[in-house]
């Protein structure tokens, strides 16, 4: 008998401050009206100071959890997705474990920036199909409001923090129907934190390890490699667009969004956006939109969902769900 892995259960977790876009004019020289037009941002969620990735990763997967009915006793596999983990090690994977008290599983880090929920929901996938997990929490949370410059306007206004999970089971139909997970490392310095553990971690410990970025090319390739991406996952499923409910998009730019949802012919109706609320959660951008839509009802069992997202790397992925 074949398996497939489904999602079963989805959940999210937003830290309490918002800042809108009003708090940010206090911060930076920017308005209201500049953000809104040229990115769709109304306001972001920000972390406190004694938040951490694996809270906000925490509280995301006992949402998901509670709508797939598991206990700590059932999750076999743990990913994180992840650009800002609490520490060098333990992986926040390994963190999240410990606070869930499951003991034993296979828990492991991704970082592939705003594609690592992507990333981890293909991995899970695979270790599903293998029969080697039979029931995955699948996590991308970020603390970007960390690693940003918040005397840049190009940048800070952009990005928010936020968790989002999925409980990734086998199932004997169709769930999971396809992942498509490219990278190429040779546009690497268009997006970047340039400091690391190894490459300059005194410009870590003095705070100034920030995300830098090209915005106008980033935009450009963003929007070409979604639209490919597109055609390759619907080729890949023998499917046409119309054989799409639902497009939930990595949550970078409205106008990013809209150009892929243009490339499916898609209405902006079925198009899920929350990049007005939360910004740019990087890998907790594909999985908060998913959770929303599935909690209010838009998103329905047995519908046809395309995921896809673009970030750092560049990374680039997709993935097509049966509901
Ligand atoms: N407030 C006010 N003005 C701002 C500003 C802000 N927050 N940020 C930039 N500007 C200014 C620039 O300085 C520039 O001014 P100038 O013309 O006097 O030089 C002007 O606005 C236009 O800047 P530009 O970068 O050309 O704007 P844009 O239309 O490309 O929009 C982004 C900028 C960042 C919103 C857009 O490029 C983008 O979304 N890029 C992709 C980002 C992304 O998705 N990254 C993550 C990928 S996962």
């Amino acid at each position: 008998m074949t398996i497939y892995a489904r999602i079963t259960g989805t959940g999210s977790y937003l830290p309490e401050k918002i800042l809108s876009n009003a708090d940010m004019e206090k911060i930076v020289d920017t308005t209201d009206q500049w953000i809104r037009e040229r990115t769709g941002i109304e306001q972001r969620h920000i972390a406190a100071e004694d938040e951490f990735t694996s809270d906000l990763a925490t509280a995301a997967a006992k949402n998901a959890m509670d709508m797939a009915g598991k206990t700590s006793n059932d999750i076999d596999l743990i990913i994180v997705a992840t650009t800002t983990p609490d520490q060098i090690f333990p992986s926040t994977a390994c963190l999240v474990q410990q606070k869930l008290d499951i003991h034993g599983c296979t828990a492991f880090d991704v970082q592939a920036v705003c594609t690592g929920f992507v990333y981890a929901l293909g991995i899970a996938d695979n270790f599903i199909k293998a029969g080697t997990a039979k029931c995955a929490l699948v996590i991308g949370a970020e603390t970007l409001s960390r690693i940003l410059d918040w005397n840049d306007r190009t940048t800070c206004v952009l990005f928010g923090d936020g968790a989002g999970a999925a409980i990734v089971e086998a199932s004997d139909e169709p769930g999971i129907l396809s992942s498509h997970l490219h990278a190429d490392g040779s546009y690497g310095d268009l997006l970047n934190v340039p400091y690391g553990v190894s490459n300059g971690l005194n410009h870590v410990l003095s705070g100034e390890a920030h995300i830098t970025m090209k915005g106008n090319e980033v935009f450009k390739m963003a929007v070409n490699t979604l639209g490919r991406i597109v055609d390759e996952t619907l080729e890949a499923n023998n499917m046409s667009k119309k054989d799409i409910n639902w497009l939930v998009p990595h949550q970078a730019n409205i106008r990013i969004i809209n150009a892929t949802a243009k490339k499916l012919s898609m209405s902006t109706d079925h198009v899920v956006v929350t990049v007005n609320k939360h910004g740019n959660t990087s890998a907790a951008s594909v999985p908060l939109a998913l959770d929303t839509a599935v909690r209010d009802g838009r998103i329905k069992k047995g519908e046809t969902v395309m995921l896809e997202a673009f970030g750092g790397g560049f990374t680039w992925g997709s993935a097509l769900l049966k509901m």
